[in-house]
């Protein structure tokens, strides 16, 4: 699959839809009354920094169905404070036990574990606050669509559930492929497919249009968490700004575990294409930015 696009160009459109992100996360939480501690700790971690893919494919599928940015900023913002939360509880003793993220101390590390498991909670919370805060611009039942793909894509059946696999998973030397497929697609795979959607969603695109962005999203999720997986074993922490050789230290089965660098490198490429083959119908320089991250995010360093 060709794109119009080069990496310069896809580097360019994510520096300025990210700054448009950060700008936003900056200042979301200044309004919510709560307690300081409580509040340094989300922004702690929030505000540490992050590639902001999630709420950047938000912008983008929404604008390649003609959304203006200002319309959907709380909703993206919102999957990133979802994703925030999810790396905060990821990164603690009984999960992964990492203590880096985002360059520096995770937050249970910087805070204490109570704090970080309340505060992953509350971002989780309160992004449902700043889905809801986008009908007052968009039609309510666009909204209201969105929102139901966003729990559905960060609960039981999304997210978390991948979450609980991968628990399971750890220490095991048995797992097949089919499962870690499986797992991948729920744990990371899940999130990148509903913020895709959710952008189409918000900007009312038809049926076709949320199934490409559907098909696009799921596919660029597992690409990312094959080269996440890559990424443990091959770079170093202070690139990652994450410990680097997590994966093996906690016995996780990866694609790296089950097929080697070299086949892992070549199937993340694979789902690469696939995903930017889903939007092939799509013209104009959004579906060009959305195939060219695709494959972007099959060389990425960190
Ligand atoms: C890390 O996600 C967790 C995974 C799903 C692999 P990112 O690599 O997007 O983390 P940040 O947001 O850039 O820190
Ligand atoms: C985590 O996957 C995915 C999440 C849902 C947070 P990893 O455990 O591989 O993510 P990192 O490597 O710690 O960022
Ligand atoms: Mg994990
Ligand atoms: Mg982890
Ligand atoms: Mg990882």
């Amino acid at each position: 699959m060709s794109t119009s696009f080069d990496a310069s160009q896809v580097k360019a459109v994510l520096a300025e839809r990210g700054a448009l992100v950060e700008g936003y996360l900056s200042h979301c939480l200044d309004a919510v009354p709560t307690q300081p501690r409580l509040k340094e700790a989300m922004n702690y971690s929030l505000l540490a920094g992050g590639k902001r893919l999630r709420p950047v494919l938000c912008l983008s599928t929404a604008s390649l169905f003609g959304l203006k940015a200002e319309n959907v900023l709380p909703f993206a913002a919102a999957l990133e404070m979802i994703h925030t939360y999810s790396l905060i509880h990821d990164d603690l003793p009984a999960m992964d036990d990492d203590d880096l993220r985002r360059g520096r101390p995770s937050c249970h590390k910087a805070f204490d574990e109570a704090t970080a498991i309340l505060a992953g909670d509350a971002l989780l919370t309160d992004a449902f606050g700043f889905m809801a805060e986008t009908g007052k611009s968009l039609p309510p039942d666009r909204v209201l669509r969105a929102l139901a793909a966003v729990a559905s894509a960060a609960g039981a059946a999304g997210m978390v559930g991948g979450q609980v696999l991968d628990m399971e998973c750890t220490g095991r030397t048995d797992v097949p492929l089919p499962t870690l497929r499986t797992l991948h697609a729920l744990k990371t795979g899940a999130m990148f497919r509903v913020a895709c959607t959710s952008g189409g969603l918000l900007a009312g695109a038809p049926e076709e249009g949320i199934e490409a962005l559907h098909a696009y999203g799921e596919a660029l999720g597992v690409t990312f968490q094959i080269v996440d997986d890559i990424l443990d074993e091959t770079a170093d922490t202070a690139t990652l700004g994450k410990p680097a050789g997590s994966d093996a230290a906690m016995g996780k089965t990866t694609y790296p575990s089950l097929l080697g660098l070299e086949q892992s490198r070549e199937l993340a490429r694979e789902y690469a294409e696939k995903a930017a083959a889903c939007l092939a119908a799509f013209p104009g320089p959004d579906a060009d930015f959305l195939r060219g991250l695709a494959l972007m995010l099959v060389t990425r360093t960190k």
